[in-house]
Formats: structure tokens, sequence, C-alpha cells
């Protein structure tokens, strides 16, 4: 096994940070291929915590080459924070962390004005309010800049003012808004661009070179599955690929192919911002989830709306993204609660439907539950309950795949390994 991916399997914070920092000691290189700072990865390795934005989650393994490739939409000042965060933990430098030449770059403007679109009330899909949406705009529509743009001033210069003539027409006349003058911006991004060059190269030959050296490659997703912009829940999606197919425009595979696809999943489920949630719980165990759990966002702090797992969206995440695997998070949270249930299928208009697809109107999904006998777990060492047997077989006979890794904390070694990866 040579390559893998870390994918999201529902509408993110599943714990791919987790997951991808437990493996990454086995390779000898995590990428980033697409999302950028909306993206917060969790990790706690003996008690400290740290939560990565844009940088890869294998950052904490030092041996480990930290590559941001070139689908990343990149907010070069947050980088640059990131960074020095970062350092105060870790050996990181141009050594081992390589940002793509050509990475989008989020400006000023996109964030200003994802915060002036978000503040339209009727048209609100929730963002993170960090520009992800309008930097992926701008690189659609062939006026992105690219990391290496920022290195001459008058490259930068010319670039950003073909965008930005339209962009400032938008604030003045209709979201009524100041923003800053052309040239403040591009002094801005060209002194940042001074001070991350030193990590700046083609991410791409670097992981050609590398594969065909043997090394072992993990690809690290950020997102959700769900969030997919063309595979998600449109239009309360993110603008990115977030399934598979992002690994092979995001980063590149060059020569090779995905050994293994591993989705990560929380034995419940959760959602950020608006849109649908066939299982969302609105009672209080919603509540007692939601507090037991933590579920709070790690990029913006919201509370995280909780819910039953759902299969018939699992499944879909598995066919969209040909996952080979399921890392189960957060059992423990499940453990000791009064009421245990699993949505197996849902009821749309008198018929049963067992898997979503792309367009899927999940309003109208009415889910249908099995209950199961709530299990008492610690995972302290013991061996599993009975319960908590039947509780997994069912959720990996209703998927087909094997759930390969479960964990029952937040710390890094909480986990349970049903299969070996690398
Ligand atoms: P990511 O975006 O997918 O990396 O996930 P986040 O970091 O946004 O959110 C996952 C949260 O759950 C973080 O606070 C993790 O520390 C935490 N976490 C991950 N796995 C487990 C687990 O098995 N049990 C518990 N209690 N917390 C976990
Ligand atoms: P990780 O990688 C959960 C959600 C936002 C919003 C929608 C669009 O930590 O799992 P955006 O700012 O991307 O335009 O927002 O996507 N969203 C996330 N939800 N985890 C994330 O990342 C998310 N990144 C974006 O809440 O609903
Ligand atoms: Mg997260």
């Amino acid at each position: 096994m040579q390559t893998m991916a870390i994918i999201g399997a529902q509408w993110g914070d599943e714990g791919k940070g987790k997951i991808t920092d437990l493996l990454a000691e086995k390779c000898d290189l995590v990428v980033r291929y697409q999302g950028g700072h909306n993206a917060g990865h969790t990790i706690w390795v003996n008690g400290q915590k740290t939560v990565l934005h844009v940088i890869p989650s294998g950052v904490l393994h030092p041996h480990c080459l930290s590559v941001i490739g070139h689908g990343v939409v990149l907010e070069p000042e947050n980088f640059l924070n990131e960074l020095s965060k970062i350092k105060t933990i870790t050996n990181v430098s141009p050594e081992n962390l390589k940002l793509s030449s050509n990475a989008t770059v989020i400006t000023s403007y996109h964030k200003l004005l994802d915060a002036a679109r978000e503040s339209q009330g009727s048209e609100k899909i929730g963002t993170t309010g960090k520009g992800i949406g309008p930097a992926y705009e701008d690189k659609v529509s062939r006026h992105g800049i690219k990391v290496k743009d920022l290195f001459d001033k008058d490259t930068l210069l010319k670039k950003l003012s073909i965008g930005f003539s339209e962009k400032a027409v938008l604030f003045k006349h209709l979201y009524l808004m100041e923003i800053p003058p052309l040239d403040q911006e591009v002094d801005r991004l060209y002194k940042l661009g001074m001070k991350l060059k030193d990590y700046v190269t083609d991410t791409f030959g670097l992981i050609d070179e590398k594969l065909s050296l043997g090394k072992k490659v993990l690809y690290e997703g950020a997102q959700g599955i769900l969030l997919d912009i063309d595979y998600g829940t449109y239009p309360f999606v993110t603008s990115s690929s977030t399934a598979g197919a992002g690994i092979y425009t995001g980063a590149g595979i060059p020569g090779k192919k995905l050994d293994e696809v591993m989705g990560v999943a929380k034995a419940y489920t959760t959602r950020v911002g608006e849109g649908p949630f066939p299982t969302e719980l609105f009672d209080d165990l919603g509540a007692e989830i939601q507090t037991k759990g933590h579920e709070f966002g790690a990029t913006t702090g919201r509370k995280r709306r909780c819910g039953w797992l759902d299969l018939p969206l699992l499944r879909y995440a598995i066919k969209c993204s040909h996952l080979t695997s399921i890392a189960l998070t957060k059992l423990d949270i499940l453990s000791n609660l009064k009421d245990l249930k699993v949505c197996y299928a849902y009821e749309v208009n008198g018929k049963i439907i067992d898997c979503a697809y792309p367009g899927m109107n999940l309003y109208e999904a009415k889910p249908l539950y099995k209950s199961f006998t709530p299990f008492h777990d610690d995972f302290s060492g013991g061996k599993p309950s009975k319960e908590f047997e039947h509780y997994l077989h069912f959720i990996q006979e209703g998927l087909g795949i094997p759930v390969g890794i479960y964990a029952y904390g937040p710390d890094r070694n909480q986990v349970v390994f049903h299969q070996k990866y690398f």
C-alpha cells in the first residue's frame, strides 16, 4: 500500500485531523488538495490540543513532508499565522512543508464578499466567512491570483485589477461598502508573498518524484463529501471538490492510483451552517449529544447541529468516492445514552430509498430508524459489550465496507484498529 486518502464522509468535522495524524506516522507525505482555512482539523496528543486549518495534519511528525497542493485556496496571512503557531509546537521549515506555486490566493476582497453575501439574510449558506467561495469563483472565472503571482508586483497589480473593477462596482453599489484600494492590497499581498516564498514549489512534480521513489503518500481531505460542490447538498455546500475526485485535480497522484480510500464518519451526524439534515435531533437527546460531544466548530466556534447516523447518506458517500473502509469516530459520546438509533433508509413519497443521489431533495426524506439497546462501554481495554458489537456489525453490514478503525476519544491513541493501513 503506497497511497491512501482520508475523506470526510458526512458534512465535515468527522475527525479527519485525528485519523490523519494517527496514520501519518507511517507515511512520508501528507497532502492537502482542496478547501482552505475553512477547515479546522483537531489533534490531541498527550493532553495538548492542536487545530490545523490549511497545514496538513501530518505536521506533528517532523519526518513527514507536508504538502499543500494546487487545488487549495490559500489566505497568505492566515497561513503565516498558522505557521508561526505550529512552529512553537513542532519543527516546521521549508524542508518539510511545501506549498504549491499554483494554489489560488484568497484576497481581502474575497473575504469581504463572503461576509457581504452572508449578511443578506435570505440567501444565507452559513459559510465560515473565510472567502472560500469567492476565491474559487475567481479561479473558475479565470481571474484567480496564483501563489506564484505574489512574487512580482507588476503581475500582481495586473491580475488583481482584472477582477477588481467588477468587484468595486458590487461593493459600492450593491453592498454599500468601502474596500481597501487596489494598491494597498497589492502591497499587502506582495509583502506576505515574500514571507512565504521559501515554502513554494511545484508540488505536483514533488509528489511525482516521491511516488516514483516508492514513498508513502496520505491525502487529507477537508470538509466532507456531503459538502462537495457537485455531490453535496447544493446549494448548502462548500465550493470545492471534497469527494475523492478532488485529489486527482487538486494535487495529483502522478502515474499511480489510490490504494485505499478511507471515509471518516462520526457514529452520529453533525452539520454546521444551513441546509437539509434528515436525522437532525431537535430534542433533549440532540442537545445532550451536542454538549457531551463538545460539538462546536473548530474554525468558527458555531454550535454544530446533531442527529443520528444516516446510512442512506453514508452509502451515497461510499459510491461518490469509492470508499474502501470507514473510520468511525466518537463512539464514546454514544456510550451510556438512554436511546440509540441508526437511520437505515428513508421513506420518500411512499417509496423506500436506501441510498441518496445527486440533487436528491433531502427535505422530503423521512428517516426510518432501527433502535438499539444502548451500550455502556468505556473502551478502556476490556472486551467490547455484545450491545456494542451488535451496533457496529449492523453499521458495517449496512454499508458493505469494513469499519477499519473506530475511535472512542479525542487523543491520538484512543482508537481500535480492525484493519492494517500501510
Ligand atoms: P475534522 O475537521 O474532521 O478534523 O474534525 P474536527 O477537528 O473539526 O472535529 C472533530 C472533533 O472531535 C475534534 O474536537 C476532535 O478532537 C474530536 N474527536 C475526534 N475523534 C473523537 C472521538 O472518537 N471521541 C471524542 N470524544 N472526540 C473525538
Ligand atoms: P473540516 O475540514 C464543517 C461548511 C460551512 C458552510 C458550508 C460552506 O473541518 O471538516 P464555506 O466557508 O466553505 O464556503 O462554507 O460548508 N464548512 C464546514 N463544515 N467542517 C468543515 O471543514 C467545513 N468547511 C466548510 O459551515 O455550511
Ligand atoms: Mg473540522
